[in-house]
């Protein structure tokens, strides 16, 4: 649930009556300018004093909240570090607007105005600017108590205006933009996150199939569901075989998006989503510490059924498909047992050697799927290993692929939405880690590079077309809370795939 809402406006900070009046500060910046100055003149020099003492220094992340007692129109002025003049760039003022959402709800108050920054982040625009503050505000706002019966559900629920003024009349257009784009990708990620934070009893294939059908209902996609009859008629037996161990039978669902201006034989750009809603590990059952965190083992499907979602609601023009295998991971009775061997949808032949291994096997079924799609371009999204939180922690995506143009376009919106990628070696010389003495692979690659080999296994089957793998299992999910980041569920890739498609479409 997200209870905040941005708009955009024609005006100056100066002189406006309001509850909250916003400004973004430097860090060790004591000669204010601009509508800084005019506020630091109006209060007596208080602003200045704050900065000089070190009592406000404006460092990233630091708010202070202070009463105007009459001295200016607005109530209250709200500081906001922005750090270093040389770090500033576009997640700054992201996470600005963040602790702003954070501070202000914390002191009751329904509404704040913040200026449209003068100097931006180099490199960005105006539209991303305006979208990146709207993003931190509403990501900072999200909340989620669909199973709370006490109190706290009502805590903290009260509706925050962020109005964005833009004191030049010729940038609002683009501003508004940045508004609209600003909320689509946020209300995404806030769902992205409510799919991952309901428990596995809840998310079920069943479920997961359901919000498909919301969201073609809603939006006209269509959708198309594979269900285990079907998935046997095609052959998908490493879908089949993951799914086995379930009550819950697996599926693969397919959403189409066809935006205006695609021609009638446009190549689809394809996603494709880890969505095993809950892995016990299976057979090779995983031990049962921070085993819960495993409901989240969906989020690569939830991030491609918002962003399938997101791109219709912003009508892009681009002709979308996205893609889930899903299945829950359970040991059963006719679960896989260590040692079994699957045909993939392929043909080819792989030795299951871990059944915890089963996100590379539901996604190769998927990736050989797509292949009659003609794609311009796969990316899948997974929570693949757990190598990757080990290579790179919590702060960088896993990236992989097939094309120079394709990896570099998905890094470039990385740094504008903050959803960093790091690009690790796709190497064939790898292979031989996944080599079996009995079928065409296995399904693990022993000690040592456990991403990379995970990513070398779904490259066997993303022939055929340029594909991208981003690992998210190192970003899902968050042992603390951060400037818009919540505890649990991040969402962390959902805004990703929507920059790419905003990118190479508006
Ligand atoms: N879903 C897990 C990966 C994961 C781990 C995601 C931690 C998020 C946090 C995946 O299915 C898995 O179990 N991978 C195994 C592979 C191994 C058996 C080769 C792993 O990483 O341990
Ligand atoms: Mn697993
Ligand atoms: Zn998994």
């Amino acid at each position: 649930m997200n209870t905040l809402q941005v708009e955009a406006k024609h005006g100056r900070l100066e002189g406006q009556s309001a509850e909250v009046a916003a400004l973004l500060l430097f860090e060790g910046e004591t000669a204010l300018k601009q509508e800084a100055a005019w506020f630091d003149k109006s209060l007596h020099g208080a602003l200045v004093e704050l900065l000089q003492s070190g009592e406000f220094e404006g460092k990233c992340g630091e708010s202070l909240l202070m009463h105007s007692q009459g001295k200016v129109p607005a109530k209250r002025v709200l500081l906001l570090g922005l750090g270093k003049r040389a770090s500033y760039r576009l997640d700054v003022l992201r996470q600005a607007m963040g602790h702003a959402a954070k501070r202000v709800r914390g002191a009751k108050v329904s509404s704040v105005l913040a200026t449209l920054p003068a100097v931006l982040p180099k490199g960005a625009n105006v539209v991303e600017a305006a979208q990146a503050m709207t993003e931190g505000a509403m990501l900072s706002s999200y909340q989620f108590k669909d199973y709370r019966t006490d109190d706290t559900a009502k805590q903290g629920a009260d509706r925050l205006l962020l109005t964005l003024l833009v004191p030049d009349r010729g940038r609002l257009k683009q501003v508004m933009e940045g508004v609209r784009r600003g909320t689509a990708t946020a209300e995404a990620a806030c769902y992205t996150r409510d799919l991952c934070n309901h428990p596995s009893n809840v998310m079920t294939p069943s479920r997961i199939a359901e919000e498909a059908k919301a969201i073609a209902k809603e939006t006209g996609v269509s959708l198309k569901i594979l269900e285990k009859k079907d998935l046997e008629a095609l052959g998908a037996g490493a879908l089949l075989g993951v799914g086995r161990g379930s009550h819950e039978p697996p599926k693969l669902i397919v959403l189409e998006y066809k935006g205006p201006k695609t021609g009638k034989d446009s190549k689809p750009t394809v996603l494709v989503g880890k969505t095993v809603t809950f892995d016990t590990g299976g057979i090779s059952l995983k031990p049962s510490e921070n085993m819960e965190q495993m409901k989240a083992d969906m989020t690569g499907g939830a991030e491609v059924l918002a962003s399938v979602r997101a791109a219709a609601r912003l009508k892009l023009p681009v002709h979308l498909v996205g893609v889930l295998p899903v299945a829950e991971n359970m040991p059963g009775g006719g679960a896989m047992k260590p040692g079994d061997i699957v045909k993939t949808l392929s043909g080819k032949t792989v030795e299951v050697q871990n059944t915890d291994a089963e996100g590379r096997l539901i996604l190769a079924d998927a990736l050989s799927y797509v292949t009659r799609m003609s794609p311009a371009a796969v990316i899948d999204i997974a929570t693949l290993t757990g190598a990757c939180v080990v290579a790179l922690g919590q702060f960088a995506i896993g990236l992989f692929g097939t094309n120079e143009a394709l990896k570099r376009r998905v890094e470039a919106a990385g740094h504008t939405s903050g959803e960093r990628v790091w690009e690790m070696p796709l190497w064939d010389d790898y292979f031989e880690q996944l080599r079996s003495d009995v079928a065409d692979m296995r399904n693990i690659g022993g000690r040592g590079g456990g991403m990379i080999t995970a990513a070398l296994f779904l490259s066997k089957f993303a022939e055929g077309y340029p594909w991208v793998h981003l690992d998210i299992a190192s970003t899902d999910w968050s042992e603390r809370e951060r400037a818009y980041i919540p505890k649990g569920p991040t969402g962390i890739g959902t805004r990703l795939v929507l920059q790419y498609l905003i990118d190479h479409s508006l």
